[in-house]
Formats: structure tokens, sequence, C-alpha cells
């Protein structure tokens, strides 16, 4: 589980200068609107899980038509500033921002339509437990909408280890077919997984573009040199191990179980 505070004001403006503002993770609207494909928002109550600085929950509200978005993070700091936003856009009604603690999420049974997460859930550690909480948060038939980093089916590289290391994160990567199977015994069914290995890989550049140059100068002022060294580093370890395989973005879509086979299951 991810500590408190794990996302320091530098590294989350760091994240920001690669991702854009409001953003912690990679890919922007276009990567949201590609995990919540063929998935209608419009008049859902939507639970967030990892929402960061709340980028996402505005794009839920905004362009997908969610009713309202319940957006949930352990890190209390990152919610203020999501709550800032949401009154910045006059939204507070419809963006629901809560600090909590990892685990068992303070909501009733059956309590949402979507359950939408990214880049979030690679922190928690048990992740059997997290996705029967997601399924019983869900309504019977609800959707879970979720991007995540990945891990590789090959032994973990020198490489891998290396920028494990110096990204500072406490990152529990599984594999996309052991996501797969985990959510199948917590009762989804209905999974779709999309790999977005060569996706990432090209976006890399992208990224790397940003930590160079008259960019990098923007950065070194707006952190320090110290923590723009650290976020370059950590970048260009990056590369290496997404080149390898071994770190991959990838989509889940799966569906709750349905009433009746609750109910059957449960006899
Ligand atoms: C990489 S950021 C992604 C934030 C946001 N989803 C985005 O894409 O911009 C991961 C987030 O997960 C949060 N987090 C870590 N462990 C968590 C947990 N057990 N429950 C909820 N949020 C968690 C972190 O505090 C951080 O804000």
């Amino acid at each position: 589980m991810a500590a408190d505070h794990e996302y320091s004001d530098s590294f989350v403006a760091g994240l920001q200068w690669m991702w854009g503002e409001g953003f912690l993770s990679p890919g922007g609207a276009e990567e949201v609107a590609l995990i919540l494909e063929g998935i209608d928002l419009t008049g859902c109550h939507v639970l967030d899980i990892g929402c960061g600085l709340g980028g996402i929950d505005l794009l839920l509200v905004e362009q997908h038509g969610a009713a309202k978005v319940t957006a949930v993070d352990v890190d209390a700091s990152l919610i203020n500033q999501a709550r800032a936003l949401a009154q910045a856009k006059d939204l507070a009604d419809r963006l629901d921002f809560q600090t909590v603690t990892p685990g068992v999420l303070p909501y009733h049974d059956n309590t949402f339509d979507v359950v939408f997460t990214k880049d979030s859930l690679v922190h928690v550690s048990d992740k059997a437990a997290c996705y029967a909480d997601i399924h019983r948060l869900l309504k019977p038939g609800g959707r879970l909408a979720m991007g995540d980093w990945f891990g590789s089916d090959n032994i973990v590289t020198p490489e891998m280890q290396h920028w494990l290391t110096i990204v500072g994160l406490d990152f529990k990567l599984g594999t996309l077919n052991a996501a797969k199977a985990l959510l199948r015994a917590a009762g989804f069914n209905d999974i779709h997984t999309r790999d977005r290995h060569h996706w990432y890989a090209d976006y890399m550049a992208e990224e790397l573009a940003t930590l160079s140059g008259r960019s990098y100068a923007l950065l070194e002022q707006k952190i320090g040199p110290e923590a723009a060294r650290q976020r370059r580093d950590s970048s260009r370890a990056k590369q290496v191990v997404v080149d390898q395989g071994q770190l991959r973005p990838g989509h889940i879509q799966a569906t709750a179980r349905p009433a009746v086979t609750r109910r059957q299951s449960q006899e």
C-alpha cells in the first residue's frame, strides 16, 4: 500500500510536467477515453480509486457525462488540491474528493454504477482483496474500467530492479493475465484486457522531450536542479525497462456479477 505523501510536491510537479496539469499518469484525455471505451457514464455514480490531483475526474464529469464522481486517494495533500480544483470549476456538487486509508473502502455494498481507476492499484499489495472490495461496491452488473501498470512474465531484469529503486515508489506489479484471473475469482465476468505496451514505448519519446533542452531548464527552475535531475534519470531508466517489456501499461474492463448469480453463490 502506498504510504501517505509518497508523492512529494516536487515529484508531483515533475509528473505533471511530463503528463499535463492535474495528471499523475500518462495519456491524458485520450487514454481515459480508451479505458472507458464502450462504457457510457451518462447519469452514473462513478467511484475513482486513486484519483490523485483529480484531473481525470473533471473529464469523467465534463466529457463523459458522469452524474457524480466519488474520488478517493490515500494522500490528503493531493485530495486537498483536487477539492480546490473542483471548487474553482464550480463542480463541487458533482465531484466528491475524499481521503481514505488503504484497504476496504468506507462505502455501502452496491453503491456505484462504475468503478474507474488509473495507475493506482499498482500500489496495492493484496490485489485479490482489492478486487473483491470493488466487486462489493459495484451494483450488480456494474462496470469496472481500469488502467494500471503491469509487469512481465519474464524474470525481473537488473535494469528493472534499478528503476524500481530509483523511482522511489512502492510498486506491486503483477501481470495483466494474473489480474484477469484474480478479477474472475472476485466475481467479475466479461473481462477484457488490452496491453498498451507498444503505445507507451512510442509515447516515452514525448515524455523524454519534456525533460530535455529549454523545457528541462524550465523544470529545473520550477522544482530545483536536484529534483529535476532525479526526474530525468528516473525517466531515462524507465525507457530501458519499457523497451524490455518489463513495465507495461494495460487496460481492463469487467462486469460485476448480476444480482441473481450473487444470490445463488450465497445459497
Ligand atoms: C500514479 S498516481 C495516479 C493518479 C490519478 N489516477 C491519475 O492518473 O492522475 C497513483 C495514485 O494512487 C494513490 N494511491 C496509492 N495507494 C492507494 C490506495 N490504496 N487507495 C487509493 N489510492 C491510492 C496515490 O496516492 C496516487 O495519488
